[in-house]
């Protein structure tokens, strides 16, 4: 009897040995972290194979599908190179780990010479994580027009201030302050909800929120009772750019869910889906969404967010979109504001009723620049008929963030029903002129000064096309000017504008 116990015990030991033998690279293994602010788990898989003293294989971190590239060592600390393509560019990571006991202690350095983040990867099942199946791209079609954004979306969205730290709490206060500081009143409609809202999917496949939105569809009834629409966000891919759960597989399902939640507008981030798809596949891929949205029978605003890849501008329409992204994503500095504001006048020609373009959303108020500055932001996104998504945090603003933020007459340009952007009409050094047509013969006209000190910036209305100039008045003086002499000379402060509506 105790012989045969022993011998079973042995066999046990044996065996498992075999399956697993003490310092055993190869399999998959899983670091699992519990994101403790919104309680979603996000895993990081290295799939390896040791085999002559190389590793090589797959690492998945949430949202990044790497291939192992080089290595060096072995189980007891080794090092592992590993890219990926993204976009036309390779990313790469570098992970140091080794093996205790059947633990695999993993980690990466911020810098060469900082401390290694180590995470704990234990084993997991063959195939989890990997890169899902490819779905093979729709034919492509065109997608009627849904009807929305006849003039440029007006809102806010959460990305530039709260980034992954935006909740449910967060988002009725915005409401509420939208509601009440006059911001509606002026035409700021849209709440919208960018990344970090999702959690996995039920038995079902139905999206899930996390627990910063328990309840989607309260929050949307919260919302709408202000006079005001939310808006939501999510990726054609598996994961989105911050690594949260995308579409991919479910485009109908998603669509479905969020007009049960009473959603009324959609951004659509690409990010996620680069590790499946091409740039020349993307329109096909839109497309999708598109049509599911039109499905519902919900009027959704659809904004697609591809940062301005494969001339979006170009075929944005056929998709279904009403905007689309031009650019990668803007910062709360100078440089990037006027980097992007200034390089959109080619672009003139594909905006209309219905179908613009979106030089991302606004930065007023973050703080990184002067408020002289953020004029200049609204007043070149109101000439280039873009989206005005405020990006700060409506609860506690200054009264000159307000006041920019709701200056009408500015927004009057950026929202007139001709919808025709405006472009640049004349340039000297740091210093431009762009002009828009207006509807019912109006004309905008902006003086830029990019330079750090003021300048005099002296044209003659013939060279920019006025041709009358008996009702002229200046959009953040709030008062009218006597620009009626063949030539106009404005003094315009380091980094501002001065910004006029001409009419007839
Ligand atoms: C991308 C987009 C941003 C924002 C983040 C969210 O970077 O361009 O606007 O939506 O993803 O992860």
């Amino acid at each position: 009897m105790m012989r045969n116990i022993l011998l079973a015990a042995f066999a046990l030991v044996f065996l498992t040995a075999q399956q697993t033998p003490p310092g055993d690279l190869n399999g998959n293994w899983a670091a699992r972290n519990v994101n403790n602010t919104d309680g979603v788990v996000r895993s990081t898989y290295f799939n390896l194979k040791y085999e002559d003293g190389k590793i090589t294989g797959t690492i998945r971190a949430t949202q990044f599908f790497y291939t192992i590239k080089e290595s060096t060592g072995g189980p007891d600390g080794f090092t592992i190179v590993a890219a990926m393509n993204d976009g036309h560019s390779e990313r790469r990571v570098q992970y140091e780990g080794k093996l205790v006991g059947d633990e695999l202690r993993i980690g990466r350095r911020a810098r060469p010479d900082a401390p290694l983040t180590e995470m704990v990867a234990k084993r997991a099942p063959a195939g989890e994580g990997a890169l899902p199946q490819r779905i093979e791209p729709p034919a492509r079609h065109n997608v009627p027009y849904n009807g929305l954004a006849k003039t440029p979306p007006m809102g806010w969205n959460s990305w530039n201030k709260f980034a992954g730290r935006i909740d449910d709490a967060a988002v009725r206060g915005i409401a509420d302050a939208m509601a009440s500081n006059g911001m509606r009143e002026v035409g700021y409609i849209y709440v919208n909800i960018d990344d970090t809202w999702e959690n996995g999917r039920n038995a079902q496949g139905e999206i899930q929120t996390n627990k910063k939105f328990p309840d989607m569809k309260a929050l949307a009834d919260y919302v709408h009772k202000k006079g005001l629409k939310l808006g939501i966000y999510s990726s054609p891919g598996p994961n989105t750019c911050a690594g949260y759960e995308g579409s991919y597989g479910h485009e109908e399902q998603d669509a479905k869910t969020f007009a049960k939640w009473g959603i009324d507008y959609l951004k659509y981030d690409w990010c996620g889906a680069r590790t499946l798809y091409t740039d020349e596949e993307m329109p096909a891929i839109y497309q999708k969404m598109g049509d599911a949205l039109l499905q519902t029978g919900r009027p959704i605003v659809y904004s697609l967010c591809q940062y301005g890849r494969l001339d979006v501008w170009k075929w944005g329409p056929e998709v279904g979109g009403n905007l689309w992204r031009t650019t990668g994503d803007i910062r709360d500095t100078w440089e990037s504001m006027t980097g992007i504001g200034f390089r959109q006048d080619e672009l003139a020609p594909y905006a209309k009723p219905g179908h613009w373009n979106d030089p991302d959303m606004l930065e007023i108020g973050n703080g990184g620049m002067t408020d002289t500055e953020y004029k200049t932001h609204l007043s070149l996104w109101a000439m280039l008929a873009a989206p005005l998504l405020a990006g700060n945090d409506l609860r506690q603003m200054t009264p000159e963030t307000l006041a920019i933020l709701t200056n009408r007459e500015v927004i009057a340009v950026d929202q007139d029903k001709l919808g025709k952007q405006g472009s640049r009409a004349w340039k000297s050094g740091e210093q431009e002129i762009w002009t828009r047509q207006l509807a019912g013969g109006d004309m905008a006209v902006a003086f830029f000064n990019r330079a750090k000190d003021e300048a005099k910036i002296s044209v003659k209305w013939s060279e920019i096309g006025v041709t009358s100039t008996r009702r002229v008045r200046d959009l953040w003086l709030h008062q009218n000017i006597d620009a009626n002499a063949p030539e106009y000379s404005a003094s315009v402060p380091g980094h501002g504008v001065v910004m006029l509506r001409i009419s007839k």
